[in-house]
């Protein structure tokens, strides 16, 4: 805190008082950007602008935090934006958008190292003579913040390919995890008592680091995405208890958004996935991802497979038509083809829309950051519950690498893993054309029943270059 013969704000002569609500106006403000900001991120149109308001809230709750509290120089200050900012760009330009889950593992490790090294930093400085509220604070931060810490590098080295992405799972690893945790929290009530034993503090931050590692490592690679908007939240949290130790409110509302958005999105996620946290937490999940694309189980029963000439035929007749892209729109980088066939089937009257499953892809929003690449109008874009009542007045659903979204058994198969899972009723419409490149089942590693419906078509190849061979075929019907 200034003290109060601070000459504080932009080095002025102002009393303590004015400064303080100098910088709490400015709080204030910067907390409200930041919700606004937030709702904006809620729709496509508006994320850009919600994003940007953010970044300006963040900037101005950095700036006035530093020259409030008399931190640092303004040069120092100006050359750290610099190299941050630097930092940003390139990587911001840089990182393909198959590989963003990782990038936002690294930054919710980072975040986590900082409110853990804050948090020890202030322990160091108060020693013996930090308050309650302040050592709960400093070792609830440096535990969440160290667990974030390793728990995000290993959900990055999964997604990179680093780390195995099978689920790894070592013997009695939930009473291995529950001492260490244990211990931890054992470690961190002495210290509340006895904040000067650096040693203690020192072992208190190790446990927490391997507690990291134990969590994450058993979960399969295909999870890690649920996992990563686990940690963001941890890095949230982290970051409001070293509010706490601080006394900056600031730090507090903005871990606190950051804690509870995050926990909210994995709600989404696991619902979406109808999956409970607690059993992707405990790991095993996914092991079996990708096994049937390798060969493994591979379906036997006979299924209609069509050519490019056929589809083009049936959309010929067609008035509406429901686009339904999956992972597989992803890896085969289908967007643009796809949206080249909207622009040929809308030249031809027919009615174009996107069905966008929550969960499709690997990753929130996967879909949507894809279509908005290939400038698909955001209002053709539909949400699950808005689409699903349509699919029956729909002439032709085509699935575009999607599987698990639209396995009809999650509605009737109560021994399915995917059982209660909302899907997309593609089922329902009047003829279904899906593209994938073999009887592979997806993520959850279950069979498909849309692939053998009577209505179905089973168009094989890479998503890419069958989209690419239906624009050739209709624009020369
Ligand atoms: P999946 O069920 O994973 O199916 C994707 C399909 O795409 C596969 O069956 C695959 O079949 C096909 N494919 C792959 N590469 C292709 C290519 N180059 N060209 C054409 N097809 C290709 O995908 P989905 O329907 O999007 O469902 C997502 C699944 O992931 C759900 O189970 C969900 O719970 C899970 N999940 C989602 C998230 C998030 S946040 N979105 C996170 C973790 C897990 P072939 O191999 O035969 O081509």
């Amino acid at each position: 805190m200034p003290d109060a013969t601070s000459t504080g704000l932009f080095g002025s002569d102002w009393d303590l008082q004015t400064v303080l609500n100098i910088t709490n106006a400015v709080y204030i403000v910067a907390a409200v950007l930041f919700i606004l900001g937030l709702k904006r991120l809620g729709h496509p149109s508006t994320a850009r602008t919600g994003n940007q308001m953010a970044a300006i809230a963040m900037l101005m709750a950095v700036v006035v935090t530093l020259i409030d509290r008399d931190i640092v120089q303004v040069p120092w200050i100006v050359t750290g934006v610099v190299i941050g900012a630097t930092i940003g760009v390139v990587l911001a330009r840089r990182v393909q958008m198959t590989a963003m889950p990782q990038l936002v593992a690294v930054f919710n490790g980072f975040g986590g190292a900082a409110s853990a090294l804050v948090a020890s930093a202030e322990l160091v400085r108060e020693g013996n003579a930090v308050d309650d509220v302040a050592a709960i604070s400093i070792m609830a931060s440096t535990i969440i913040g160290a667990v974030t810490l390793t728990g995000s590098f290993i959900a990055f080295g999964k997604l990179q390919g680093f780390v195995t992405s099978k689920p790894v799972l070592l013997p009695a690893r939930n009473y291995l995890n529950a001492v260490l945790l244990a211990a931890a929290i054992a470690l961190a009530i002495f210290l509340v008592f006895e904040p000067d034993t650096p040693a203690a503090f020192a072992v208190m931050g190790v446990l927490a680091l391997a507690l990291g590692v134990l969590l994450v490592i058993p979960i399969g690679g295909a999870d890690m995405p649920v996992v990563v908007a686990l940690l963001n939240s941890y890095s949230g949290l982290a970051a409001a208890a070293t509010g706490f130790a601080l006394e900056n409110n600031m730090l507090i509302i903005a871990g606190s958004l950051v804690g509870a958005s995050g926990l909210i999105l994995t709600q989404i996620m696991t619902k979406a996935m109808n999956r409970s946290l607690a059993n992707v937490m405990l790991g095993g999940f996914g092991a079996a991802d990708g096994a049937a694309a390798a060969g493994g189980s591979v379906e036997q029963r006979p299924v209609r497979s069509v050519s490019a000439e056929d589809v083009a035929l049936v959309l010929s007749y067609s008035r509406s038509v429901i686009f339904v892209p999956g992972y597989g729109l992803a890896v085969a980088q289908a967007q643009h083809a796809v949206r080249d066939l909207a622009d040929v089937l809308k030249g031809r009257g027919v009615s174009v829309k996107y069905a966008v499953h929550p969960v499709a892809g690997r990753m929130p929003g996967h879909m949507n950051v894809l279509l908005a690449e290939a400038n698909v109008p955001y209002d053709e874009l539909k949400d699950l519950d808005e689409i699903n009542s349509e699919f029956d007045r729909t002439d032709v659903a085509i699935v575009i690498g999607a599987n698990d979204v639209t396995n009809p058994s999650a509605r009737t198969d109560t021994s399915s893993p995917i059982y209660g899972m909302p899907i997309l009723n593609v089922d329902k419409a009047n003829a279904v054309v899906v593209l994938k490149r073999s009887m592979a089942s997806g993520f959850a590693g279950v069979e498909n029943e849309l692939f053998f419906l009577e209505r179905t078509m089973m168009f094989f190849g890479d998503a890419r270059g069958s989209v690419e061979d239906l624009v050739r075929e209709v624009k020369a019907l």
